[in-house]
């Protein structure tokens, strides 16, 4: 089984969190290949290969990062071909967060999954039992805040990354499930 993980990530807060969910598949399932990918890297290939896709972004003015954008409008070519149907697929952020209400997140994150379910494919949420849920969680999937109290940028919490691990180790078990029918 494979994994990608496409991301953008212009400061290393989202990259952080892209490479704590590798971390997470990779102890949870070693079985597991993962590819770690920027946006404007992944390629089409990458993504028919792939059994889960994780598509992480930060909020840009409350939407998600254009060059996750133009990734999904690249690969339009596929929702043609139905060619990413039943595929697995995942989401994460991470924002300024400046206001204490998300700053946006959610839609973004939603966005991502929109995309994905008009591929058709099966998407992963995050259950709150899991291990950094009640910090870095949303329903969506993980989400690190990566801005302070006055609205200037920080970094992400331990806590978020301790979530984005415990959501890989989920997605990656959901998908061997799945597969093992
Ligand atoms: C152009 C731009 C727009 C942003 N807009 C938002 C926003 O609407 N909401 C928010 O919470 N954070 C916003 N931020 C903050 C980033 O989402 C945040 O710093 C993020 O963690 C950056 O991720 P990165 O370090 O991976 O680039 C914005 C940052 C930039 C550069």
């Amino acid at each position: 089984m494979k994994a990608l993980i496409a991301y953008h990530s212009d400061y290393g807060n989202t990259k952080k969190m892209a490479e704590a969910i590798a971390a997470g598949i990779r102890a949870s399932q070693p079985g597991v290949s993962v590819a770690l990918r920027l946006a404007e890297e992944t390629s089409l290939d990458d993504m028919l290969d792939a059994d889960v896709i994780v598509f992480g972004t930060p909020v840009h003015m409350g939407s998600m990062a254009w060059q996750m954008k133009q990734l999904i409008d690249r690969a339009a070519k596929l929702w043609m071909e139905g060619a990413l149907e039943g595929k697995i697929g995942g989401v994460f952020a991470t924002g300024g967060g400046f206001g204490g209400a998300g700053g946006g997140v959610e839609q973004t994150m939603i966005a991502l999954y929109s995309n994905f379910l008009e591929h058709g494919m099966v998407v992963v949420g995050f259950p709150k039992s899991l291990p950094g849920y009640a910090d870095g969680g949303l329903q969506w999937g993980p989400y690190g805040r990566s801005g302070n109290h006055e609205g200037m940028p920080d970094t992400v919490a331990d806590a978020a990354l301790t979530a984005a691990r415990s959501y890989g180790a989920y997605v990656a078990e959901v998908a061997m499930r799945l597969s093992a029918g």
